[in-house]
């Protein structure tokens, strides 16, 4: 099987270094990709926004899957393009996309599906913000209705910042505030069948202790031991199910990646976000630990026989990442610095900790950062306790001016807390 991925990100390297493993894979393309994707999968150039370049690209190369990563393409039209060119494809239409492309659409399938969420109201005026912002009182909840790459959510306790923030946007979702542990729990779907991944969490803040800035997500772990056993079928049942079967009976199916953001409060599993692809950095944490080749769980989604695929097999393993972010990331980053101690964390006879690459090029014999987030260190070990020493021994070899990283990635959970 011929498989091309596009997209650039630690999450394409995860879902690369996933596919080169799988004997199924003959040929392995990423476009545009980066530094260290290019050590697993062949890159070509390409406008990953372009549907037709992309299209165009995948025929050339006669892939027989394409893997579309981040959401802008998706909700540019990009699988619809490969589609119709007659190339399976792993990712949703534009249509369906806009479950993460909008935060009103998100909210509509939610309320017609009858998955908990937060309760919310849609503003395009100033007097239904203020309104809103007076129903729910603080900590407030405004989030930009379209993309805007992690920065459209303000969460704070300040009256003027989130007004503000609602006033520089045209259409607001202000919500109520949810209390409690996030997880992100991903599922694969042909639009009809859905198979749930393993839970995940995320770091979302820049520093540790939860502090500072919203990020795209500086770390991640999984399994997730304090969570409830039956979360994954509840979740199954309240939300990643009914919401595939409301966008097929709208006549716009969803078939791809199925992300649901989820906050455990007292009161119940809400969803906080829907995104249309696979998450970053959990992907990382959620592809060590998955044991079945992955390019066949990916064609029969694009292939819509998701319903013939054998129950997906687990490591007993848990896996955590660590996210070395450049100087003044996430406000504008610093780029173009070199890394070193790439060689050293690969020739460690550690075989489990790698290094993914987000924001990374290669310059001669140098390879320098690109980008906010510039590397996804992972690692698996027996529990996270060990899967977390051994990513930050690799982390310790990595240098990087400027960077920074969180020190308590699973800290917490690592410690049964
Ligand atoms: P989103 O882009 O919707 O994932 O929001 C980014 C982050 O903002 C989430 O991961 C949460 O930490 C926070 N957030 C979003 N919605 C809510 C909410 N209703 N209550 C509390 N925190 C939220
Ligand atoms: N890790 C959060 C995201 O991928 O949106």
């Amino acid at each position: 099987m011929k498989v091309l991925v596009i997209g650039g990100g630690a999450r394409e390297h995860a879902l690369c270094r996933s596919l080169s493993l799988d004997p199924a894979v003959s040929a392995l393309y990423c476009a545009p990709g980066n530094a260290g994707i290019a050590d697993v999968a062949t890159l070509r150039p390409v406008d990953a926004l372009d549907g037709d370049a992309v299209a165009t690209l995948a025929t050339e190369l006669a892939a027989d899957l394409v893997v579309v990563g981040p959401e802008a393409p998706l909700v540019a039209g990009v699988a619809d393009a490969v589609r119709a060119a007659g190339i399976p494809v792993f990712g949703p239409s534009a249509e369906a996309a806009q479950l993460e492309g909008s935060k009103a659409f998100a909210k509509d399938v939610m309320a017609a599906a009858g998955v908990p969420t937060a309760r919310s109201y849609v503003c395009t005026i100033p007097e239904e913000v203020d309104e809103a912002l007076d129903a729910f009182g603080a900590p407030y909840v405004v989030k930009d209705d379209g993309l805007a790459a992690g920065k459209g959510v303000v969460v704070t306790d300040d009256l003027a910042v989130a007004r503000a923030h609602a006033l520089a946007c045209d259409r607001v979702v202000i919500e109520e505030y949810l209390d409690g542990p996030e997880v992100s729990l991903f599922a694969i779907t042909d639009g009809v069948t859905v198979v749930p991944l393993q839970p995940a969490q995320d770091f979302k803040r820049a520093l540790d202790g939860d502090e500072g800035p919203n990020t795209g997500g500086m770390g991640a772990y999984s399994p997730l031991p304090w969570a409830d056993p039956k979360l994954v079928d509840e979740v199954m049942e309240l939300v990643l199910q009914p919401t595939v079967d409301e966008l097929r009976r709208r006549g716009t199916p969803f078939s791809g990646l199925l992300y649901a953001g989820l906050a455990i409060t007292g009161r119940g599993t809400r969803v906080i976000e829907f995104n249309a692809r696979f998450g970053d950095p959990e992907t990382q944490v959620v592809l060590a630990r998955l044991r079945t080749p992955l390019a066949g769980v990916l064609l029969n989604a694009a292939n819509g026989t998701l319903d013939a695929l054998p129950p997906l097999v687990w490591r007993e393993d848990a896996a955590v990442t660590v996210v070395i972010a450049s100087h003044n990331y996430p406000e504008t980053p610093r780029t173009g610095d070199p890394i070193e101690g790439l060689i050293e964390v690969a020739a460690e006879d550690e075989p489990d900790a790698y290094v993914l690459h987000a924001g990374t090029r290669r310059e001669g014999n140098t390879v320098v950062s690109a980008g906010g987030r510039v590397l996804s260190v992972t690692a698996t070990g027996s529990d996270l306790a060990q899967a977390r020493a051994k990513a930050y021994k690799a982390v310790a070899r990595i240098r990087l001016d400027g960077s920074q990283h969180r020190t308590d990635i699973a800290a917490k959970a690592a410690e049964g807390r």
